[in-house]
């Protein structure tokens, strides 16, 4: 191995979300701490638990090379301690490998061998990293190993014991998988520390387990803040500022959230909305959480209910004062989902009748529109 390419080490995405996966990790449950090692993570480990910074590569034809085209190997050499390690890798064919790896060497020492198996049968892996023991040169100092078909192999005269536990058999065990915590209430008063465990001096933070769609939510004096104020140039099609929460299974619940907007930071037509139910995103549609989203124009005294880019129901709704504290709640139960306003109930709606699609779990949603917008005192709660 020369180089590799990861999308990302740690995958720490909603796993309803696009793209699933594409890491040597996976950690979707900070809640329960739990996580999951990918045999990605296991084949690199070949390469980087054998080999240390200033290791030469040993040229093709004399110590590295492809094994009759289906497969390669790799000797990394210490000049210095002539300390050395052999990463092989076999594709679709299986062959014996015979190799002197130990020119000027005084005598041939015998090598730590490791395992990665990908199949033992349709179901079963062969492990990986599984410690094969050591492989003794014969008089000739040739090393024979059998090779079958998709495994890796290092063998290596590195003194691995200091990190015996990361070798063979993963000591560590992830915590049990848990669900999101319900019901969940969150009053953004306090800040949670930083990944470093500190808290910012101006009690600026990212909310904890909340995901940002579009748009930056960030806690800001007790509420959780929108902070882009206009339609930024896009990466993919970004409809409105959203950030998600919640258990990608839930499906009856409600959402209840308060809002804010300052009528010195928003254009006339601004809008928030919270939603429920948000699965199934279409990557290369408009970013919009594809849920129920309950859509609250205080200003133009209008509210909406869409799933997803599809409008279910419309009304008009009257403020007092459009740029005072106002209430959202949004609860999906079965087929029918509802909507209130300031306690007042403004839909009712047999949503099945009007649109296919899978509308039946997912996560909670909030999000607003290219403009500031103040959220507080965030409830998920079954119903
Ligand atoms: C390499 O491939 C050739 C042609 O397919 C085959 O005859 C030979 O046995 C292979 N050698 C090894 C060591 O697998
Ligand atoms: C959601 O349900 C599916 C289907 O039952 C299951 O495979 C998946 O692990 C569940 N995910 C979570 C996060 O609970």
């Amino acid at each position: 191995m020369t180089s590799t390419v990861a999308w990302s080490l740690l995958w720490v995405v909603y796993p309803s979300l696009p793209y699933f996966g594409n890491a040597l990790m996976y950690a979707t449950e900070p809640w329960s701490g739990s996580y999951e090692l990918r045999p990605t993570l296991y084949t690199t480990a070949h390469t980087t638990h054998s080999t240390k910074p200033d290791m030469k590569f040993l040229q093709v034809n004399d110590g590295s090379g492809l094994l009759n085209d289906s497969g390669s190997f790799v000797t990394y050499l210490d000049e210095d301690t002539k300390a050395f390690s052999v990463v092989v890798e076999t594709l679709t064919f299986s062959f014996e490998l015979g190799k002197t790896l130990t020119d000027g060497a005084d005598a041939a020492p015998s090598l730590r061998a490791y395992r990665t198996r990908i199949k033992d049968d349709l179901f079963e892996t062969g492990g990986y990293m599984v410690d094969m023991g050591k492989i003794s040169p014969d008089k000739n100092s040739v090393y024979s190993i059998d090779l079958g078909v998709d495994e890796m192999w290092t063998l290596t005269t590195m003194d691995t014991t200091q990190h015996d536990s990361q070798f063979g058999e993963t000591v560590l065990t992830p915590p049990e998988s848990g669900r999101f915590p319900m019901p969940y209430k969150y009053s953004f008063d306090e800040p949670p520390p930083n990944a470093f465990g500190e808290t910012a001096a101006d009690g600026v933070a990212s909310a904890q387990y909340w995901s940002d769609q579009a748009g930056v939510f960030a806690i800001e004096n007790g509420r959780l803040v929108q902070q882009v104020p206009e339609r930024p140039v896009e990466w993919s099609p970004e409809d409105a500022p959203s950030s998600v929460i919640g258990d990608v299974n839930t499906t009856d619940y409600e959402v209840k959230v308060k809002f804010q907007l300052n009528e010195d930071e928003v254009p006339e037509d601004a809008y928030v909305f919270a939603g429920v139910r948000v699965d199934n995103w279409n990557p290369n549609a408009l970013v919009r959480p594809s849920g129920f989203l309950l859509t609250v124009y205080p200003n133009l005294g209008k509210w909406r209910l869409w799933a997803g880019m599809r409008l279910l129901s419309w009304g008009a709704v009257e403020f007092e004062d459009p740029f005072a504290e106002h209430e959202i709640v949004v609860r999906a139960v079965g087929d029918e989902v509802f909507g209130f306003i300031n306690g007042e109930q403004v839909v009712d709606k047999k949503w099945k009748d009007w649109i296919r699609g899978d509308f039946t779990k997912g996560l909670a949603a909030i999000g607003s529109g290219w403009h500031r917008a103040a959220f507080d005192d965030f409830e998920i709660n079954a119903v």
